[in-house]
């Protein structure tokens, strides 16, 4: 809030408040006593006339005690423009105060798997339903609730792996994170349409679908010079980069002529963001068995 703001809503504020006190204040004035009286104002309409009696002493106090109320309130909460109030109160320090206290108490469960082997934690049910929350909690978005992934989201369940499926590969992704990088036309900048052909045509014939077998022949040379280095002289991956297998049928992206083609002309970026940070160890100790669990 800009500083003319601010002091448009304090002046505001308060006036209203001080404006309400000395009404209060001044209609008092003259009335020691509470006693009824037949006094009137004086004003009569239709014979009926208004008695001028004291406000009830309840009720005067009950107003003055929100008056004061209200100022002690200003005083120690945000209320008054940009004044934070004495207590340094906030919705945001309120959320984080709360988080500290459920870390606290649940980091204690948390804990206990911590030096529980990966293997054998992951057939700890108990362990795996707490794992099964908090992926759904933190995972699910992009991975699916079943963790089967989608288009540029790898299925968790298979055992084709991109980084691999050991469990200290599992923990180093998720502490790290992963970035698949792949360059467009891979080694070959200047691959020419001909070439593009050839090269899907011979990916595909890893799985019997090559749509032109000459063309797939050809694509063997193209393959060796632009796309061996990452992907293996098989094609069977390499988990150090986290170039895919293009023999199994496990796809990343479509598996179709159209998507690989897709693939090689512009490329691929791709990035697993990294949870240390977001998820404290032993939460990641516990992520990590889950999803070793569900493909083991
Ligand atoms: C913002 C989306 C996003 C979130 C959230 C996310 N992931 Fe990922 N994850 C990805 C992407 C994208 C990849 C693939 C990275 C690549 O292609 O290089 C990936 C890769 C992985 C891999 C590697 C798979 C392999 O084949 O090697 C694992 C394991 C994994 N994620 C587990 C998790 C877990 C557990 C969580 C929850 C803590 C999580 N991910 C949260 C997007 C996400
Ligand atoms: C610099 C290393 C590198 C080179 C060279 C390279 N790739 Fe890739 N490729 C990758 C990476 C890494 C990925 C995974 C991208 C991701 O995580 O999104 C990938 C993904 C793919 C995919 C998608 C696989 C799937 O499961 O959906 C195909 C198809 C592919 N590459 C084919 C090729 C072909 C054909 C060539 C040669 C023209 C090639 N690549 C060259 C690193 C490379």
């Amino acid at each position: 809030m800009s500083t003319f703001w601010s002091i448009w809503v304090i002046v505001l504020t308060l006036g209203t408040i001080f404006g309400c006190w000395w009404l209060l204040w001044a209609t008092r004035k003259g009335q020691s006593t509470d006693q009824e009286t037949d006094r009137t104002t004086g004003h009569s309409f239709d014979g009926i006339e208004e008695l001028d009696n004291p406000l009830p002493k309840w009720w005067f106090y009950l107003f003055l005690g929100t008056v004061i109320f209200s100022l002690g309130y200003l005083a120690l909460y945000p209320g008054l423009g940009n004044f934070q109030g004495f207590l340094g109160w906030s919705q945001h320090n309120q959320w984080e105060e709360e988080v500290q206290l459920a870390d606290a108490r649940y980091g204690e469960i948390y804990a206990r798997y911590g030096d529980v082997a990966i293997p054998e934690l992951a057939g700890n049910e108990d362990a795996m339903q707490m794992g099964q929350r908090l992926f759904a909690n933190h995972c699910a978005v992009c991975h699916g609730s079943a963790a089967r992934g989608a288009i540029g989201f790898p299925n968790l369940t298979d055992d084709a792996w991109l980084y691999g499926g050991k469990p200290e590969d599992i923990v180093e992704t998720l502490n790290n994170g992963r970035q698949g990088n792949m360059p467009a036309k891979g080694f070959m900048p200047n691959m020419t349409p001909t070439q593009v052909d050839q090269v899907v045509n011979y990916v595909l014939s890893f799985s019997n679908r090559a749509k032109n077998e000459e063309a797939a022949e050809a694509g063997a040379a193209v393959y060796a010079q632009g796309c061996a280095g990452c992907h293996g002289p098989e094609a069977k991956g390499n988990q150090a980069m986290g170039a895919p297998d293009l023999t199994d049928d496990a796809w990343l992206y479509g598996s179709t002529y159209e998507w690989i083609e897709e693939t090689v002309l512009y490329g691929r970026e791709n990035m697993m963001p990294a949870q240390s940070g977001r998820l404290s160890e032993d939460q990641i100790h516990i992520l990590a068995a889950y999803v070793y669990s569900l493909s083991n």
